[in-house]
């Protein structure tokens, strides 16, 4: 990077630093239709940001399938000659309460010890931001221009479907078109070691419905005489893992794929910071799960069936005895390659439904479509670049992981674009999803800088690229 392009970041910190703080302060809930308003502001910001650092063609997208819009740039000016970088990010966020344990107001930035404390900080808004101002930042070293053609695809419903971006891709995909795709959301592993994520894990959601008496019963009436859907329900949940920790459901890892002993050999060096990270973070009283993988490993390369949630019966103050006539579970499977959605949710159905006691009536409901899993290439090139990036920024070798969660999104990019590289500038332990969410705000300026430079990196070996063949 040149001496304008460092100094033009380390005289703005300040300001980026204050639009990251005004975008977390909108509380950009995609779930729950309360929030609409809110997501709808976040979308109007990001607009206005778009036009101000000299994106052009920026509008909101909106779809009949969909519940918010994605937000929409593009800067073709650099020619048809030059490649074309997709920059995709998510301005939606999850839920937050303060009963869930927060110590300040999840919408309102905390700051303390450099870290920024707040819902959405680590996912993802910082990984938008982080973007956002890279762009800027290259706008303004190349005299209002970009070294070479950006389209930037910001999602409202990441958290929670895809609707719109699912209904966009599969209409409009040329629009989506490009030559390496950055997906910017994930983490990296610890603060000051970068990671690249090589892999993303799918997904498919549904719900158990367990319905025993038509209505709720006198328990002492009752109770004694009738399977208690609470009971069956949790009866059919602890049957679904082996004592080990392996899902039981028939053929669930029939099309899971085996990597080589070399592939994980190599993986493995991730371990010892993985494994510290997991002590540190998750805090449960010992690990769990498949005998025979380690814990990147469980969380990276194996399926998982898990209970998101589940409920049923008198579950407020004192005493009610009651015998509920229902009870719920919310389950979600992470998927690995080369598992098929739609496959593993049609042996999890026919599993359940075979286990269901005939005392109670049980109904799967699927959620969604579900996701597959994502593997890139690790040796493409802008893989590369993207890890050099890294460790020009962070100063350190950069890590391979396989991340646990999911981009559903991934899978309608990866017929659109060339490459994809996954970046993310936050960290495994900024808690997403949870109470007290945060950053490690030197990362965001961190982000920038990197995010700025793969650009960068990518516009000059296109040069040296077509210097070659010419
Ligand atoms: N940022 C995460 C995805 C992620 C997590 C990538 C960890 C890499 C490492 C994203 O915002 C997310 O949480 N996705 C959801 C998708 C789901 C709601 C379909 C997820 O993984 O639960
Ligand atoms: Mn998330």
């Amino acid at each position: 990077m040149t001496q304008t392009t460092l100094e033009f970041m380390a005289q703005n910190q300040a300001r980026f630093l204050e639009e990251l703080k005004t975008l977390i302060r909108i509380p950009s809930i995609s779930t729950q239709p309360a929030h609409a308003a809110d997501v709808q502001q976040a979308a109007d910001w990001l607009v206005d940001r778009l036009v101000e650092i000299g994106m052009t063609e920026v509008e909101q997208i909106r779809h009949p399938a969909g519940r918010h819009p994605l937000v929409y740039g593009r800067w073709s000016a650099a020619g048809s000659d030059r490649p074309t970088v997709l920059i995709y990010g998510h301005y939606d966020v999850q839920p937050a309460e303060m009963a869930d344990g927060w110590k300040t107001d999840p919408f309102t930035p905390h700051i303390i010890d450099g870290k920024l404390y707040a819902r959405g900080s680590t996912d993802s808004k910082i990984n938008v931001m982080s973007q956002l101002k890279a762009l800027e930042t290259l706008f303004h070293a190349n005299q209002g221009r970009l070294p070479l053609n950006v389209t930037v695809v910001f999602e409202g419903e990441e958290e929670s479907g895809s609707e719109t971006f699912e209904a966009f891709a599969a209409a409009h995909g040329e629009r989506l078109r490009a030559d390496v795709a950055v997906i910017s959301d994930g983490s990296i592993i610890r603060p000051e070691q970068p990671s690249l994520v090589c892999g993303l894990r799918g997904i498919i959601s549904f719900e158990i419905h367990v319905q025993g008496p038509i209505d709720d019963l006198h328990s002492g009436h009752y109770g004694g005489s009738v399977h208690n859907p609470v009971q069956a329900l949790a009866e059919i949940l602890a049957a679904l893992h082996d004592a080990e920790g392996r899902v039981t459901v028939p053929g669930f890892y029939d099309e899971v794929r085996q990597f080589s002993p070399e592939r994980r050999a190599a993986w493995a060096g991730i371990d010892p910071i993985f494994d510290a990270a997991w002590h540190q973070v998750a805090a449960a009283p010992q690990p769990w799960g498949e005998p025979g993988y380690s814990l990147h490993e469980r969380t990276g390369i194996r399926p998982t069936l898990e209970i998101n949630g589940f409920y049923g019966g008198y579950t407020a103050e004192g005493v009610k005895t009651v015998l509920p006539a229902r009870a719920v579970a919310k389950i979600s499977c992470r998927l690995v390659p080369d598992q098929i959605p739609r496959q593993v949710m049609a042996r999890v159905k026919a599993h359940l439904e075979a286990i269901a006691p005939p005392t109670v009536r049980l109904e799967v409901i699927e959620m969604d479509m579900g996701a597959a899993a994502v593997y890139l290439d690790e040796q493409a090139p802008a893989m590369r670049l993207a890890a050099e990036a890294y460790e020009t920024i962070w100063n350190q070798p950069v890590l391979l992981e396989m991340a646990g969660g999911s981009v559903p999104i991934t899978n309608a990019l990866l017929p659109l674009v060339g490459q994809v590289v996954i970046m993310g500038f936050t960290h495994r332990g900024g808690r997403a999803h949870g109470p007290n969410e945060h950053i490690v705000i030197e990362n965001y300026f961190r982000g920038i800088s990197t995010a700025a430079l793969f650009i960068e990196k990518l516009a000059s070996q296109a040069a040296a690229g077509k210097a070659a063949h010419s």
